[in-house]
């Protein structure tokens, strides 16, 4: 069956200061040295295959001291337009989320809540049709769900991860198509309970392997038709193709140095207001 993109808002920041001095994921050695050269190189690409597709992508000033920004998606979640910010679990990432909010305040978001509890923004939480899905058990709070589906009104869907390697929801599991109740999943990232709870909400997701979800396969971004993934996530290619989405490889392999990839690079604008409205955008 042939699929519709819908035309996207993403805010990216650049890897400008870009580095990994500090560890707070198990992908993360400040031993091994980042080559910012090619980390920039390879966000670049990100960001042109977005626009290429149609896409608008607005961005985030890079700060020196917070070498993590990158990791766009962390710093809030939107949806209708709504914005909750995030609340960092970790004290080196904790100014990035001001940084989010200063900028939604200056492009005319007037929504806007300030979390009490510790949320990693879309790091943690994955809007479906149905429902919004909230990871929890290495950085967002439970607390946080509770808080997100009172300021969203959506039906939160709480997930407990248990593999350290997949910290956030968004290295485990991946919206495939948001105007439906698609996705794709590592089993393996959940605890049996979370996993039941998959199977009988999704009956029908896309189950990844081991080794596709270590090459961060499920940190993917989908417009409902391109699924853009990293490219050494080979297993996932046919069976995204099977399903009539057309995989788009990426390389972000200096990013994965910080523990992050296509959907860490990403956080979506679910505004509403389409790809180009007026007097708004990139
Ligand atoms: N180094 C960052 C951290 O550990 C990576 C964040 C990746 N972002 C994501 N959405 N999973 O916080």
């Amino acid at each position: 069956m042939p699929r519709d993109a819908t035309p996207r808002r993403y805010l990216m920041c650049p890897p400008a200061h870009f580095k990994v001095t500090y560890s707070i994921n198990p992908w993360m050695d400040p031993a091994k040295p980042v080559d910012l050269p090619l980390a920039l190189a390879q966000w670049e690409d990100l960001r042109d295959r977005y626009r290429s597709l149609g896409h608008t992508v607005e961005l985030l000033e890079p700060q020196e001291e917070l070498p993590d920004m990158v990791f766009a998606a962390n710093g809030a979640t939107v949806i209708d337009g709504r914005v909750l910010g995030a609340r960092f679990a970790h004290e080196e990432r904790t100014a990035e989320a001001d940084a989010h909010l200063d900028w939604f305040r200056a492009n005319g978001f007037t929504e806007i809540h300030e979390p009490a509890h510790i949320n990693e923004g879309e790091g943690d939480f994955a809007v479906t049709a149905s429902y919004l899905l909230a990871g929890r058990g290495f950085r967002s709070s439970p607390l946080s769900h509770a808080e997100a589906q009172e300021f969203f009104g959506r039906p939160v869907i709480g997930l407990d991860l248990v593999d350290p390697r997949y910290y956030h929801l968004d290295t485990a599991l991946c919206v495939l198509d948001d105007a439906a109740d698609e996705v794709m999943y590592y089993p393996g990232a959940f605890s049996p309970g979370s996993r039941s709870v998959l199977a009988r909400l999704f009956p029908d997701a896309l189950i990844a392997q081991e080794q596709d979800a270590a090459e961060f396969g499920l940190n993917a971004v989908s417009d409902g038709s391109h699924v853009l993934l990293p490219l050494a996530a080979v297993g996932l290619f046919e069976p995204l193709r099977e399903r009539g989405f057309e995989p788009v490889g990426m390389d972000l392999s200096e990013l994965l140095k910080g523990g992050g990839s296509v959907k860490c690079c990403t956080q979506e604008l679910r505004t509403g207001w389409g790809a180009a409205p007026e007097g708004r955008g990139a």
